[in-house]
């Protein structure tokens, strides 16, 4: 690990683990993701380029990315805690958001598993109820983006 990345999180206390990134607290309400692998570098690099080319429609269900490594080893996100309930109104919530995503040419993996139920892993609540995303690393934008 680089010895930067060192720093940042010295102290810091791990509150994840995915396939390709592990995940530190870095208080104030952020968090630190760094990438385990090239995979973990390629959804860091995703998650920045999805990020900033979304319109407002589609990034309010995006996690707020603060920062990132010019490599895309670390990036430093929101921090969200507060976990969706599986109730009917927020399964059509999730299915309202995800056909959002592909109406504006992004496709939306691993928000759902191939059962169709909420992927819990990657999607939390904000305070206003939204559904936020907080692992969109390997969501695909199409070549030809809609217009609507
Ligand atoms: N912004 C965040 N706020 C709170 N927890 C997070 C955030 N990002 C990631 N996590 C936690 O860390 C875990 C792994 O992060 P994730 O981005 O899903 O990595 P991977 O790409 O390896 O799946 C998540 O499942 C979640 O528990
Ligand atoms: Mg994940």
């Amino acid at each position: 690990m680089n010895k930067n990345i060192k720093k940042m999180i010295r102290g810091k206390k791990n509150i994840g683990v995915g396939a390709r990134r592990v995940v530190y607290d870095l208080g104030g309400g952020y968090v630190l993701k760094v990438a385990k692998t090239k995979y973990g570098i390629m959804s860091n690099k995703i998650e920045v380029m999805i990020y900033r080319l979304s319109p407002s429609e589609i990034k309010k269900h995006l996690a707020r990315i603060e920062k990132f490594g010019n490599d895309y080893s670390w990036l430093v996100m929101k921090r969200y805690s507060l976990m969706l309930k599986k109730t009917d109104r927020n399964m059509r919530k999730l299915f309202a958001m995800k056909a959002k995503f592909r109406k504006y040419g992004v496709v939306p993996y691993e928000v759902t598993t191939n059962s169709g139920k909420p992927n819990y892993n990657n999607i939390r609540r904000k305070s206003n109820g939204e559904i936020v995303v907080i692992d969109f690393g390997n969501f695909k934008r199409h070549q030809i983006l809609k217009k609507k």
